[in-house]
Parts: C-alpha cells; structure tokens; sequence
C-alpha cells in the first residue's frame, strides 16, 4: 500500500515521477504528491487529493522544474484522504520532504515530545512526524542528513518505507526500509528508487532491493552506498530485473483485469514451463527437491496467506491430504502471527503471496522461522521479500499483476500448489501412479482448456447485464470447488461492491438457505466430481424456495442443465484442477458486472494491490 517513486539525475524529475506514479497507483490512489528541488535549490513540494491524473492536472500548469525528487500515492492510514494528508510531507521548517509507505505506530509519543519542544503540525499523519523528527535531529546534534535519519528511525516502532529529500542537499535522496519494499534502480549518472520495479524497468535493468534495517544514500555524483541503521556499511547487490515494459501495459484491453483473465492460458504455460519433462511425464520443483527431506517427512504442511492467495491455500491444502498424505492447514496469516501457534521444526509452513510483500505473510513467515519450521514460499514478484525470507521457494511466474483484483495470480498459485505436490507425492510414493499420470496430463491440457473456456467471454458478458442489479450473491461449491466458490464471491465483493457469500453448498441448509428468495441469485459450481449428486440435490432445494440458480456445469452435462436458470458450460479437466478452468468464468462475471455498474475496475475503492501495512 502506498507508492514511492524517486529520481536524481540528469533528466528532468517530473515526467520520471508522474510516470512512476502511475505504475504504482495500483498500490493507493486516495492522493498523490511530488517535491522536487528546482535548479535555484528551492524544494518544492505539490499535492493534492485524488488520483495520479487529478495530481497531474494541478501540477502541469505550474511547469514544476528540477533534475531529484520524491513522489507518492497513497493508501490512506492516519487521517482522511485530503491534500493535507497527501505526501510528501514538509518538515517545519519546509527544509526536509519525505515520502512514506506503512505506519509508524509509537507516532503519538514522538510528536508529543516535538510539540514540546516547539513544533506544529499541518496534518493528521504519523508521516509529517517523522519529517519534523528528522529534521529536530538534524539541529539538534548538528549532524548530516543521513546520520539525521539514522538516528530518528532508531526512534521508530513500526514498518515503513521512507524517501528524503532536503533543501539545499540537490543530489542526494535518502531512502530506507522496514518491513516495506523498496527498490534501487541504477543507471549511469542517475538512480531511480520505488516501492516495486515497475517504475524503473523502462531505464535501466540493473536493481538493488534494500533489505530490512538499511539505509541507502543515492547521490547523483558518486556510488550507490547502503548502510545499516548503527551506520555499518553493507554490501551493495546489484540483480538484474525479470520484466518488460509491454507486461505493464493494457495491450488492447479496456482493464488491466480483463487482460489479465485473458493472459491464463500463456501465464499457465509460463508456469509449469521447465518444470514438466515432456518424456518423462514427471513434474520436479526444484525448490522442493533441493529439500526434499523437509517435505518428505514434513509432520505437517501449514499454509499461510491472506485474501485470493488464502483460497488458492486450501485447494492446496486438499491437494496435499489427497495425494501426499501429509496432514496440512491453512492459516489466515493475520491471525496465525497472533495466535501464539503451536509449530514444530519438522512442520513445513508455505506461504502464498503474489505480491511477496503482505505485512501479515511476511510477519507469518518471521514466526514460523523463529520456531524453526522450514519456511517455502510461493510469490510472483521476483525479489519481493517474501520470497527472499523464505528458506526456498517457487515462483509462479505470472507476469505482473496489476487490477487490484487477483486473477492469474490464484490460477497460477493453484498450478505451483499442484506442482508442489506431484513432486513430494512422488518422492514419498503416496500417490498412484496413473493419479499421477492423470494430473501430470491435466496440467499439460489447462491451456487448451483456458483458451475454450474464455470464448464463451460474451456470454458470460451477457449474463452480467442480467444479473447487475442484484444486491447479493452467494456462491456454492464443494470439495476442490468449495475454495472456487469463496474466491468467485471475493471477486465480485471487491470489484462490483455488491455483497456476496461463498459457501460450501452443503452447509447451505445450516444457516444460509434462509436467505433464498427469487431475489437472491445462487451461483453453483456443479461440475463432474465426488460429490456431484449431493450438489444436484442442493440445487434442488434452492429451486424449491424459489430461489435462481445459476450453474456452472461440465458441457455433457444433462441434469442440472434442467433445473438451473442459466448455466456457464466449462471444459473438463482433472478433478482437482477444475478451480482453475470454473474460476475464469466466475472472474469474468464479476468483471462484467462490475464494468455495467460502472465500477473502476483496476482500482476499486478502498483497497490496495500490496496491503504492506497490518
Ligand atoms: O499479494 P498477496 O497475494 O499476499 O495479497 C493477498 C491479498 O491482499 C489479495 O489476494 C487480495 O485479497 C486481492 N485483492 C484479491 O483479489
């Protein structure tokens, strides 16, 4: 959540920020702001509430100079969305502008004491304290701007990610993190800095990811430095950057979240590439068998994640009882960091996350660390911090994901997951081989059967317009389809606003089916399985209350064909792959209605991409 772009160099500032900001404005768009210091040393900070564009609109006329800055879009935390409350914020003296990703937590004791010792503030943000922090240090002890930030971040209790600019100090930004990503990019005579790549990939493929606790100095005349907060200097790792500008763009589609439906069938090939031998027919992670031991007599597999990456863990979770006979959880990483969790050195934890960068994933990570389970993660952002906390991994190589709503991220998790367990299946001989045989098969025909399934697009596109004025949802499915059915409901919450249920089908009669009426739609998953029969027969009591179903069914399929309303026919594949092919109709359906409801798709209110604080 919020943004950080930076430039120092020999461009001009300003087209370099705005651009940054609109990559990132998929993490906040509640305001954004720059500073800049101008050719004369003057540092001049601009802001306003709003999006990336509303920003742009008051700035441009202004013709805003200058070859260093700072910029920012935010997720609001402290304070409402305003222009006060926008970053960057000025120190008292307006010689220090900083920029602020996370939270500071102890901010009502530290400005408590500034305000003893003299000082106001203009906004309601535990940011503007941090300036006005810095810059008290600053005075102070009569010390350098890096020693200033040192000092005062010691002070800090929280996660954050901060850029610092100061008033006649025209090279130099100060960037540090915690807990919160920040990125370097290197090119010559210039530097770049974000909260994630995508500013950076279209100058320069060289990156530093800043590590937990460090400080980097990004002077436009001299090298890159990083130090610790005790001033320690650390080494500087510079990577090359997995990314191309066309990933980031909309390539002909009106959202990023349709592309992003689209791009399954080729973001399926690009995960499972490598990792299936074509002759053999056999599936190796390489993260997995570099410890294969670990999984092999792991005494449990706990898996730990938040939102969409939560229900691609419990199609995990059944994948690994099914075939790998290993007892597995699934853990909201929110709760399990507080729970005081019982967990033992031979468990495996897994955490899912496409970001890499969820405060309560990477805090789950830290926990079961300190316990001395074996940490695996499953991310797609390469380099993220969840990814580097882990003791091995797999990525799911999706490409970026950029609509706030998760949708090649969770089919691609669920193709890693699946992956995950044919390997350690194999090497603990729980599973059958023609089981085996048949997952392997299904996993080479997902993209065929991704690629029939988005041409009924305009039908679903269709049933949409139908269904855009209903005020709830629920959804049903069971077994492998239970996850799917919570996943269809969350897509439709967050994008369309509408409220929506998922549910196992058969709990219905527990509780829910007191909600049926002919003004309730119920969204089925009725596809080819164990439990098929038992869904047939919850079909049936919805219809008896009047209530209208919609069915997503295998395209042979004869019996609920009769009783649903509509139906959304799918290909086929394995039964424990089928989340993958019945959630493409089901995100499609959230996208439609939301885009008749005139939604903002990408960036629907109130949420963020990364959610980097708790
Ligand atoms: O990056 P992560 O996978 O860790 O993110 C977890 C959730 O914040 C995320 O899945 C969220 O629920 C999405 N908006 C769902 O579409």
């Amino acid at each position: 959540m919020c943004g950080i772009v930076g430039y120092v160099g020999n461009r001009d500032a300003y087209p370099v920020l705005v651009k940054g900001l609109y990559r990132l404005e998929y993490r906040g768009y509640d305001s954004a702001g720059l500073a800049l210091i101008d050719p004369s040393g003057n540092l001049n900070v601009y802001k306003c509430k709003g999006k990336v564009a509303d920003l742009e609109k008051y700035v441009a006329p202004m013709d805003p100079q200058g070859q260093i800055g700072i910029a920012h879009t935010r997720w609001a935390t402290h304070g409402v969305p305003n222009d006060a409350n926008a970053h960057p914020h000025f120190s008292q003296s307006h010689d220090i502008a900083l920029v602020h990703n996370g939270i500071i937590e102890n901010y009502h004791v530290l400005k408590a004491a500034l305000i003893e010792n003299g000082y106001s503030f203009r906004s309601d943000t535990d940011t503007e304290v941090l300036a006005n922090l810095i810059e008290y240090v600053r005075r102070t002890n009569d010390c350098s701007l890096l020693e200033a930030v040192q000092s005062a971040l010691k002070q800090v209790i929280g996660a954050y990610a901060i850029a610092v600019v100061e008033k006649g100090n025209p090279d130099e930004i100060i960037a540090a993190r915690k807990s919160s990503p920040m990125v370097i990019g290197v090119g010559e005579g210039e530097f770049f800095l974000a909260s994630d790549a995508t500013p950076i990939v279209e100058y320069t493929d060289r990156v530093v990811y800043l590590n937990d606790g460090e400080i980097a100095v990004i002077n436009r005349n001299k090298e890159l430095k990083v130090f610790t907060f005790d001033n320690q200097e650390s080494r500087v790792d510079i990577k090359r950057l997995q990314m191309s500008i066309s990933q980031l763009e909309k390539g002909g589609y009106s959202h990023f979240m349709l592309k992003e439906i689209h791009q399954q069938p080729e973001t399926i090939v690009d995960c499972i590439r490598g990792r299936i031998n074509s002759e053999s027919g056999l599936v190796t992670l390489s993260g997995v068998i570099a410890n294969r031991e670990k999984f092999v007599n792991a005494r449990r597999i706990i898996f730990v994640a938040c939102g969409t990456s939560w229900h691609a863990s419990l199609i995990g979770e059944h994948l690994i009882e099914d075939i790998c006979r290993i007892p597995a959880e699934v853990e909201y990483a929110s709760e399990f960091r507080y729970r005081n969790p019982v967990i033992h050195p031979d468990d495996v934890v897994i955490a899912v996350s496409q970001s890499g960068e969820t405060a309560d994933t990477l805090a789950a990570v830290e926990l079961a660390r300190s316990h001395g389970a074996f940490v695996f993660g499953i991310c797609n952002v390469i380099g993220s911090s969840i990814a580097r906390a882990t003791d091995s991994g797999a990525y799911i190589h999706v490409g970026p994901e950029i609509g706030v709503a998760s949708t090649k991220a969770f089919t691609g998790q669920v193709t890693v997951m699946a992956m995950l367990a044919l390997t350690v299946a194999r090497e603990r001989e729980s599973v059958d081989p023609a089981v085996y045989t048949e997952i392997v098969n299904g996993l080479l025909e997902l993209p065929s059967a991704l690629n029939e399934v988005l041409k009924i697009d305009g039908q679903i596109k269709d049933l949409a317009k139908i269904f855009t004025y209903a005020r709830n949802f629920i959804y049903l499915g069971r077994g492998y389809n239970y996850p799917t059915a919570l996943e269809g409901a969350l897509k439709l919450k967050e994008i369309s606003y509408i409220h929506a249920e998922g549910y196992p089908a058969a709990e219905m009669k527990h509780g829910p089916i007191a909600l049926i009426d002919n003004e309730m739609p119920t969204i089925v998953v009725a596809v080819p399985d164990k439990t098929y029969e038992k869904t047939v027969s919850n079909i049936q009591e919805i219809k008896a209350r009047g209530g209208k179903i919609i069915a997503v069914i295998a395209r042979d399929d004869t019996t609920v064909r009769r009783m649903a309303d509509y139906c959304i026919e799918v290909p086929v594949v394995t039964e424990c792959l089928m989340p993958i092919v019945v959630s493409i109709p089901l995100q499609l359906l959230a996208y439609y209605i939301a885009v008749y409801k005139g939604r903002d798709v990408d960036q629907p209110r109130n949420l963020a991409k990364s959610v980097t604080v708790e």
